[in-house]
C-alpha cells in the first residue's frame, strides 16, 4: 500500500461503520484473520469499510476476494476519502494520496487571499479530479475544469466534476482546454506525475500493479512533465495568475528552479508532518520579485 495512505485512504473514517448492519464477526469471522494474513496493516478497518460496501454475504465476499489479489482497497471500495469528500474511484485510476490535501489546503489559502469573484481553475493531470472537487467545496464558486491524458481517468472525473459543474477535457496537459481559456486562468493546480522512471519498480505493488504507469512516471528525474506544465502556463494564465504544483520534499528545489526559469516568482512550501511539498509560481511576482525562492512551512 502505497506510504500515505490510510486504512482505505479513508483514515479512520469511522462513519463507514455505521452501514455495518450486523457486527463484523457475525457476517464474516474469517475476513480480519485472512486480511492480516495477507499483509493488511490495517485488518480491522479493511474488515469493516469493506463490509459496510458489501449488501451480502457472498457480496462480501467477493470484495475480499478482490483485496486479497492485491487490488488497491480504494479501487476495491470504488471512493476514496479526500478532504472529507468521498471521491469516486475507478479500476486503473491514480488513487489520491492524503498527501495532495496540502496541496488543496494551500491552493484554496491562495485564492481566498486573492478575493476572486469567480476564478477560473484548472486542475491539470486531475485523475479522479479530487483535487478540483475538494478545491470547490473549499474555496468554491469556481469556473472548474480539469484535464487528464488518461481516458480511464478523465472519464472518472467526470463522474465526480460534473456534479459540481465542473468541465473534464481529455488530452495532453493544455491542448484540449477551450481556447476561450487562454489568459484568463486563475490558477493552474497540478499534481502531475513525479516519480523517476528508475525508482518507480521500488513502489509498493498496489501502486505498480494497479495505477497506470502514465499516472506515476516523471521521466528520468521526475521532472519532466512539471518542466512542460511550467514551459506552457504562461499562455493560459490571467494577468496575476499563478500555478502550484506538487512535488516532493527532495525534488522541491527543483521544481521551483523549473517554475522560476519561466519567470515565475516562486514560493516553497512544505509539510514535514504530511511528507508534502508544494511550489507557487506567481506570474504577479518575477523570479527577482517580493517572495522569490521563498520558504514556507505549516502542516
Ligand atoms: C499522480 S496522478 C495525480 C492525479 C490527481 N491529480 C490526484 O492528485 O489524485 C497524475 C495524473 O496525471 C495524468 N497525466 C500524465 N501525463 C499526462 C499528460 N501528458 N497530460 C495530462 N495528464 C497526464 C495521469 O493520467 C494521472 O491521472
Amino acid at each position: 500500500m502505497a506510504s500515505d495512505r490510510g486504512p482505505a485512504s479513508a483514515g479512520a473514517d469511522r462513519s463507514a461503520l455505521k452501514g455495518v448492519r450486523e457486527p463484523m464477526q457475525d457476517r464474516q469471522p474469517d475476513v480480519i484473520g485472512r486480511l492480516r494474513a495477507a499483509g493488511c496493516v490495517f485488518a480491522e478497518e479493511e474488515a469493516a469499510l469493506l463490509a459496510a460496501e458489501a449488501a451480502t454475504t457472498a457480496g462480501l465476499e467477493e470484495l475480499v476476494r478482490q483485496r486479497l489479489s492485491g487490488l488497491p482497497l480504494e479501487q476495491v471500495l470504488g471512493w476514496a476519502e479526500f478532504c472529507g469528500l468521498r471521491i469516486l474511484i475507478d479500476r486503473r485510476v491514480f488513487v489520491p494520496r492524503r498527501r495532495t490535501e496540502y496541496l488543496v489546503r494551500r491552493a484554496a489559502r491562495l485564492l481566498r487571499s486573492r478575493a476572486h469573484e469567480r476564478p477560473v481553475v484548472v486542475d491539470l493531470c486531475c485523475g479522479t479530479g479530487a483535487v478540483g472537487a475538494a478545491l470547490a467545496a473549499l474555496a468554491g464558486p469556481l469556473e472548474l475544469h480539469a484535464a487528464d491524458v488518461d481516458p480511464a481517468a478523465a472519464a472518472c472525473a467526470r463522474r465526480n466534476l460534473a456534479p459540481l459543474g465542473g468541465a473534464v477535457h481529455e488530452g495532453d496537459l493544455y491542448a484540449p482546454l477551450p481556447g476561450r481559456l487562454r489568459g484568463r486562468v486563475d490558477l493552474v493546480v497540478v499534481n502531475a506525475p513525479y516519480v523517476p522512471t528508475g525508482q518507480i519498480g521500488m513502489m509498493p505493488p498496489e501502486a505498480r500493479l494497479h495505477e497506470p504507469l502514465v499516472s506515476l512516471d516523471g521521466g528520468p528525474d521526475g521532472l519532466a512533465l512539471q518542466r512542460r506544465v511550467a514551459a506552457g502556463v504562461r499562455d493560459w494564465l490571467a494577468p496575476g495568475g499563478a500555478l502550484l504544483l506538487e512535488t516532493s520534499r527532495r525534488q522541491a528545489p527543483q521544481t521551483a528552479a523549473i517554475l522560476a526559469a519561466q519567470g515565475l516568482g516562486t514560493r516553497v512550501f512544505t509539510s514535514r508532518k504530511r511528507d508534502a511539498a508544494a511550489v507557487l509560481g506567481d506570474s504577479a511576482a518575477g523570479p527577482d520579485g517580493a517572495g522569490a525562492g521563498a520558504a514556507g512551512a505549516g502542516g
